[in-house]
């Protein structure tokens, strides 16, 4: 048995921040954020909407064009840093019960940025292993709740949104995604960090006072370790998998800066019609980055079946995925 990845939906929020909307915030400016990031715009979820509402919508547009029901599902992996509830119940078991679905395994990944690929791994493992034929996985976050609009370093960078897909069962071969990797290295864990707030330090009136249940993060430390793990990381699953670069219809990195998605296209000598780019226009979403992006080529009709979609991410942990995943879509009914 293979997996195939089957469709892709996603939900943007209604709410547009510009650079301007910052510049009225934090002492920013549209020209720094841009020279910087590339990022013109970020949506943001309305202060009663959740993450897994955001999830379900995107999972709604995905089921929808697998043709497949909810009651079909078989689990349902939601990747968030950002859930609707801490600790329990995880924003998985909150998506399963919006779109009427119990009795199947429902659970969270907290892998940041690279939540995505992680879950597509874990999608695919039940899947081969034959103990899945439907899985649901989603990467959605609301980072607007978790973000420090005080600190201009930060509070630029990062948007709302969801995104999802089907991971299905098929024989064929030819739908099968080729390869995912999946590793992390927790000696860069206070990178990215939201330091308040777990059981490491409990929340009370001074981590509040602190900001420290907000994220933090080391910015330029993380970008030139980001550059050089990104890149080693599609080098390597294309090696693995003796696939050229030019044989790749559709470079999807994690959205986090123009300038590392342009470095890594560039040393992976990408033509420019191969790389994704949406960060201009959501910002930074952590694990729903990668979907939304694959979603707007999707509508874009940039997206065939059969196309071969290279996805590489890298987020905080340190984790980071790739993977080798052509788009197989089919309608089951
Ligand atoms: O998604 C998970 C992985 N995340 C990433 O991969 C993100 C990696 N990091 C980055 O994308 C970039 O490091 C940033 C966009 C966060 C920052 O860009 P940078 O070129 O590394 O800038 P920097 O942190 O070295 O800061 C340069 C200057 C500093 O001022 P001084 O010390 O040179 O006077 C900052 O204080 O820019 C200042 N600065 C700002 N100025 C205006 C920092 N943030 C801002 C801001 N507006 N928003």
């Amino acid at each position: 048995m293979y997996a195939a990845f089957r469709s892709v939906g996603s939900y943007v929020p209604k709410n547009v921040m510009t650079n301007e909307d910052l510049e009225k915030i934090v002492e920013t400016s549209d020209e720094w954020i841009t020279k910087r990031t590339g990022i013109k715009t970020r949506y943001i979820a309305d202060k009663d909407e959740s993450t897994s509402d955001m999830g379900v919508e995107a999972a709604k547009v995905a089921l929808e064009r697998a043709g497949i029901e909810p009651s079909q599902l078989d689990m349902i992996v939601c990747a968030t840093i950002s859930p609707d509830y801490f600790c329990m119940p995880s924003t998985a078991c909150m998506i399963a019960k919006k779109l009427g679905v119990a009795n199947i395994p429902a659970f969270d990944i907290s892998a940041a940025c690279s939540g995505f690929i992680y879950a597509l791994a874990m999608a695919r493992s039940f899947v081969e292993s034959k103990t899945a034929k439907n899985v649901l996985i989603i990467g959605a976050e609301k980072l607007s709740a978790i973000v420090d609009y005080t600190d201009r370093t930060t509070c630029v960078l990062f948007g709302d949104g969801a995104g999802a897909a089907i991971i299905g069962a098929t024989e064929n071969e030819n739908e099968a995604i080729i390869d995912v990797n999946i590793s992390s290295d927790g000696n860069y864990y206070d990178y990215l960090i939201t330091p308040g707030c777990g059981t490491n330090r409990p929340c009370s009136g001074e981590t509040l006072k602190e900001h420290a249940c907000f994220m933090k993060m080391k910015g330029n430390e993380t970008f030139k370790v980001a550059v050089k793990t990104l890149t080693n990381d599609v080098v390597e699953i294309l090696k693995n998998n003796n696939i050229e670069s030019s044989q790749i219809d559709h470079f999807i990195p994690h959205q986090a800066n123009y300038r590392i998605l342009n470095a890594v296209a560039q040393a992976l000598k990408l033509k420019d019609e191969q790389l994704v780019i949406t960060v201009g226009k959501y910002g930074n979403t952590s694990s729903a980055s990668i979907p939304m992006a694959m979603n707007d080529l999707y509508e874009e009709g940039r997206l065939k079946a059969g196309d071969l979609m290279l996805l590489d991410a890298f987020g905080g942990g340190f984790t980071w995925g790739s993977a080798l995943v052509p788009f197989a879509p089919r309608k089951t009914s």
